[in-house]
């Protein structure tokens, strides 16, 4: 697949990494620094290279969004036409300082982001996990036993490619329904972040849902 990254922090620098290795063809885009953006490209060592986030999203199959909510609305405008496209996004509708969700109960990010882009496929996926456990994930994808990954999305479609990208990443990917769903899934975000940040454990932390 060809995917392009809009953000290329913490989230969005791995997730592109993790791809370009599992054979996606990436385009690292949306840092103040186009320096970082080709490092990124260059240590990826798959089919990656550094753009702005209009060549990031032309062509893509799926892009990422992995921003800060403060970011969204430039991201999207500097990425031009979004139609027909598939957005992961990872993206949480949090404040300022990074304690709470300015969106919840009533909406979700997810749905917010929809709205902006009502032409765009938006799947919400990634945003439950902190970004310290990917590599991890990533390195033992060939593991029987997977953690989950929750996702969201309302067309069939693009939540299959999204589903391919979470199996790439490692995790077993859990279709928890339509976009609203986000509204449960963003908020369970804060509990995970909590037990990452705050914990004993350490933040490289995934989580997996058990049948009995
Ligand atoms: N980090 C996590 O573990 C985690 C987990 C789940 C969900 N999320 C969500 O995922 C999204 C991305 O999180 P992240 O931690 O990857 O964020 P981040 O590390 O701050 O990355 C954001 C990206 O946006 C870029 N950017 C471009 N212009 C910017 C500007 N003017 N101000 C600030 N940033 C600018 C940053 O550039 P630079 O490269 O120059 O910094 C960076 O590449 C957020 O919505 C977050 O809530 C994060």
């Amino acid at each position: 697949m060809r995917i392009g990254i809009l953000g290329s922090g913490l989230m969005g620098a791995k997730l592109g990494t993790i791809w370009a290795r599992a054979g996606h063809d990436v385009v690292f885009s949306y840092s103040r620094s186009d320096a970082k953006l080709k490092k990124l490209a260059r240590d990826a060592k798959g089919k990656a290279r550094a753009g702005t986030p209009r060549e990031a999203a032309q062509d893509a199959d799926a892009v990422l969004l992995a921003v800060h909510w403060s970011r969204v609305d430039d991201v999207l405008q500097q990425a031009g036409d979004l139609a027909g496209k598939v957005i992961v996004s990872c993206s949480l509708p949090m404040n300022a300082d990074d304690t709470g969700l300015v969106i919840a109960h009533t909406s979700s990010g997810a749905e917010a982001l929809a709205k902006k882009v009502p032409k765009a496929r938006v799947v919400a996926a990634f945003g439950t996990v902190p970004s310290e456990v990917l590599f991890g994930v990533f390195a033992a994808r060939r593991k029987t036993t997977k953690p989950s990954l929750v996702y969201c999305g309302d067309d069939a479609r693009s939540k299959k490619t999204v589903a391919q990208l979470i199996r790439d990443v490692g995790f077993e990917p859990i279709d928890a329904g339509p976009l609203p769903v986000a509204r449960y899934t963003e908020p369970f975000t804060l509990l995970i972040a909590r037990l990452a940040y705050e914990g004993d454990g350490g933040p490289e932390l995934a989580y997996r849902f058990v049948r009995f």
